[in-house]
């Protein structure tokens, strides 16, 4: 048997396995480029970036979108200048899934929803670093901002969704999302625990001008919508996660549908957020 544990495979054989796990997993791509820009060699960064952005589109087996690494060229970071946004970020950021992007956007929404009737509602809560984020930005506005989750995970996967089966996200439980909201001092929540809006509508009193819609597949989505839709005064916003990302094609697919609702206006942020604003 020959000995080959030393063996170095040829930069050839190392570029397409690179290139299959990239083209697999584009988080990992991703990854690839911040690291670069990390590293601080903004010309390594450049390679990522153009490397990411040059990178063959693929189409999703399952539900036919056509998916590309997008790697926008605009570099302005505001959130990196606002205080008060990043003191709350640096102690929710191990509570959550959300990129410092779709948080500093929920921040911002969720300071504008002052202008707006109604209060605050996420759905999809998991460890609590959304939730808060948005609790702590309307704090100064008296809204009420109501979190619901299981707190057993995902809930309602279905044929439209293509890797979740349910019971994802487990991994969290209302404690720790009360000792979240305990440690930043936050009063104005309530947490909703069981199936959302089956089991806990019945908490919610009044209207909603921003809603924070986080629940991974398309029923779930579908389900909060038709719930909310009464309570949605002119100028409330509706944010989708997970709008684009590989993987969660059940939620794609729903904001795809709501796309022909001309009561909203909608907004494909190029981060996974999909927004949706009412104007009708
Ligand atoms: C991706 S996690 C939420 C991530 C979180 N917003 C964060 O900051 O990282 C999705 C969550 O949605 C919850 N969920 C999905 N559908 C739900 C429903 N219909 N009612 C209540 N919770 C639901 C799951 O239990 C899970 O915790």
């Amino acid at each position: 048997m020959s000995e080959t544990r030393n063996e170095i495979p040829p930069a050839q054989t190392i570029i397409e396995i690179l290139n299959h796990i990239i083209f697999r997993h584009p988080s990992l791509a991703h990854m690839a480029a911040t690291v670069a820009f990390n590293a601080g060699d903004p010309e390594l960064a450049t390679v990522a970036q153009n490397y990411l952005r040059a990178h063959r589109a693929w189409r999703h087996e399952k539900s036919g979108f056509f998916h590309q690494h997008v790697v926008p060229y605009a570099t302005y970071a505001p959130w990196l200048r606002d205080a008060p946004f990043m003191g709350v970020y640096d102690k929710v950021k191990a509570h959550t899934l959300v990129d410092i992007y779709r948080c500093h956007e929920l921040w911002t929404l969720a300071k504008q929803a002052a202008r707006v009737d109604g209060d605050i509602l996420e759905v999809g809560v998991w460890r609590g670093g959304t939730g808060a984020l948005l609790a702590a930005a309307a704090k100064a506005s008296g809204k009420r901002v109501y979190l619901a989750d299981t707190f057993q995970g995902v809930v309602k996967a279905g044929e439209k969704d293509t890797n979740y089966v349910g019971g994802e996200h487990a991994d969290t439980s209302i404690d720790v999302v009360r000792g979240l909201l305990a440690e930043l001092g936050l009063d104005n929540v309530q947490l909703l625990q069981g199936i959302f809006p089956e089991e806990t509508q019945g908490s919610v009193a009044g209207g909603i001008a921003l809603l924070h819609c986080d629940v991974d597949v398309y029923a779930s989505a579908r389900d909060v919508v038709e719930w909310a839709f009464p309570r949605l005064a002119v100028g409330s916003v509706l944010v989708f996660d997970d709008y684009g990302f590989h993987g969660c094609e059940g939620v794609t697919t729903f904001c795809e549908e709501l796309r022909g609702d001309d009561r909203f206006l909608f907004v494909h942020n190029l981060n996974g957020h999909a927004v949706f604003v009412r104007i009708a």
